[in-house]
Order: C-alpha cells, then structure tokens, then sequence
C-alpha cells in the first residue's frame, strides 16, 4: 500500500496489529487522545457506533458534496449502508435510493431511512436508475458493499472464478455498477473496503463522465464529537441498527449469524 494506511483497532497488521476490542477488559494504546468521555443521560448502546458505523456511514455521504435536490443511491442495506442512507438525508438529500437483496435490510432501509428500495436480484440496477431519475443517474453514488459483493451479471461470475483461482482479490460488482451508473460530473462516494487488485473497474466511464472519487477508511476521530451532538439533539438515534445483543460468550453464535445474514441479523450488540 505504500505506506501502513492507518491504526485500527482489530484490522490486521497491516494497521498497526492492534488487538480488537470484543474483550472484557481492553488495553488503549494513545488512551489520552483515543478516548471520547460520554456525557450523562446517553445509554451505551445510543453511543456505541460512534467507534465505526456511523461515522462510516456518515462520512461516505459526506463524500457526495450533497446540495439542495439531491439524488443518492447507496448499494449495500447493511449496517453501514443503513447509515449513510440516514447521513445522506442529515446533509440535504432530496431522494435516496438503496439496494439490496435482503428483504429485512431492504425493509430497515424503507422504515428507518426512509430510502426508496430495489432488489438488485429483480432488476437491471441501471435502468432502474436511468428511470427514476429522469435519465440522468443519481447526482452521487455510495458503494456501502466492499469487496465482498455478490451479483447475479456476468461480471459477478467473472469475479467469482478470478478470485477462486487467485487472480482477483476483491469483487468489484457494485463499484463498477456505481460508477456507470452515476450522473455526469457526479460524485463516487467509497466505504467498502477494497484490499488489494480489482479488475475491469470502467475507468473509461469515470474519467468521460468527470466523475469525483472519494474514500477511505473512516476518520472516526473526525466526527466522534459532532455525531455524538447529533444523537444529543435528537437528530438520530443510532439503536435503530441492533437487531440483536449477546453476552460475550456468544460472540462466535453472533459472529456466525451476522456472516451468513440468518435470523434477520443485521448488527449485533455483545455485552461483556
Ligand atoms: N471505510 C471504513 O472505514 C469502513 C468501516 C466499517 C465498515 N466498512 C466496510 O463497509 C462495507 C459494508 O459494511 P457492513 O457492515 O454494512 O457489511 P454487510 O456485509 O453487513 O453489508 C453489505 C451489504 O451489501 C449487500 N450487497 C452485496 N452485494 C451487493 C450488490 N452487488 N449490490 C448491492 N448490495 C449488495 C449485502 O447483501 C449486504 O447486506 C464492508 O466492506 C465493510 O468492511 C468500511
């Protein structure tokens, strides 16, 4: 990568090697700038996505320089999906778009972010774009999916057996789909993790269409003090997401339910 991208807690060496947080007791490293004090009158569970999600989510709609009248499409109905389709509307989206295949990530994204919802297993995820929005394609496209996205194109396949075969690392389904699928001049917002080489990314449409990239992994720092205001102000409050709390020594049940999306599981919340 050219230099180690950042420190994150639970992410490999590659970031730092520091140990992940899931534990009884942890050990902070930097613990006098690594720690946010949380006012009275906030549960832990109003708080807790503060450390990840929702900056994420809220970073990657920030990324879409939305102005007044707005169309954004996210892919991806998980947890941070769910809150850049919240984020896009704080910032002055006029419309929201979202997809998925899971009826009850779909159904959260109808409810709770008030997003307009496609399966993209039941339609051709351009032309339904190309439809609602007057032929244009939506001002900024959010890719909340990652490297591990499924398909049911060609291209999906094509990833699949490049990857089985150790000639891919990653499967850029939505990105390509966001990036060809976005208006002129418009905005790619990035929060799904990429990790190493992608293929037949159609940098021909991005580069024809002067489209503006931006990505990262979050700068949770960044915003920990103004999303914590937001949940303060009552703008959002992020326990919408939990569909499921566990004691510790479930972790292993809720990693399992979470991977493989069984028993409607969409975030779970482990309690020490
Ligand atoms: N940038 C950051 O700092 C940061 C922080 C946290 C998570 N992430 C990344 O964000 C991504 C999403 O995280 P999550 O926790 O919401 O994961 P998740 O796996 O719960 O959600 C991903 C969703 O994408 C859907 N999906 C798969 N293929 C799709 C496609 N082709 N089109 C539309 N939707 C598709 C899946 O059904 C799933 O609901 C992951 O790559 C994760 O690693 C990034």
């Amino acid at each position: 990568m050219g230099h180690s991208p950042a420190g994150l807690f639970g992410y490999s060496h590659l970031f730092g090697g520091y140990a992940g947080g899931q534990a009884e007791y942890a050990r902070v490293p930097f613990a006098d700038v690594g720690l946010l004090k949380i006012p009275d009158g906030l549960t832990d569970e109003q708080v807790l996505f503060l450390t990840d999600i929702f900056p994420t989510g809220y970073m990657a709609a920030e990324n879409c320089n939305i102005k007044p009248g707005d169309i954004v499409a996210v892919w991806g109905c998980g947890p941070v999906g769910q809150f850049a389709i919240k984020s896009a509307y704080m910032l002055g989206a006029e419309r929201v778009i979202a997809f998925d295949r899971i009826p009850e990530r779909l159904q959260m994204a109808k409810e709770y972010g008030k997003a307009e919802v496609l399966n993209y297993e039941e339609v051709n995820v351009g032309e339904a774009l190309k439809e609602m929005t007057g032929g244009r394609g939506p001002d900024a496209c959010i890719d909340a999916v990652g490297m591990e996205a499924h398909g049911t194109d060609f291209m999906a396949f094509y990833d699949q057996v490049k990857q089985a075969v150790r000639l891919e690392t990653d499967r850029p389904t939505a990105l390509r789909q966001v990036i060809v699928s976005a208006a002129k001049g418009g905005h790619v917002s990035i929060a799904g993790v990429y990790g190493g080489f992608l293929d037949k990314i159609p940098m021909g449409a991005a580069m024809n269409k002067g489209l503006t990239f931006k990505m990262g992994q979050t700068n949770v720092h960044k915003y920990l003090r103004p999303l914590l205001e937001r949940i303060q102000n009552g703008e959002i409050d992020p326990t919408f997401i939990i569909t499921h709390t566990l004691p510790l020594e479930q972790a292993p049940h809720g990693y399992e339910i979470f991977k493989h999306k069984k028993d409607n599981c969409i975030k779970v919340v482990l309690k020490p």
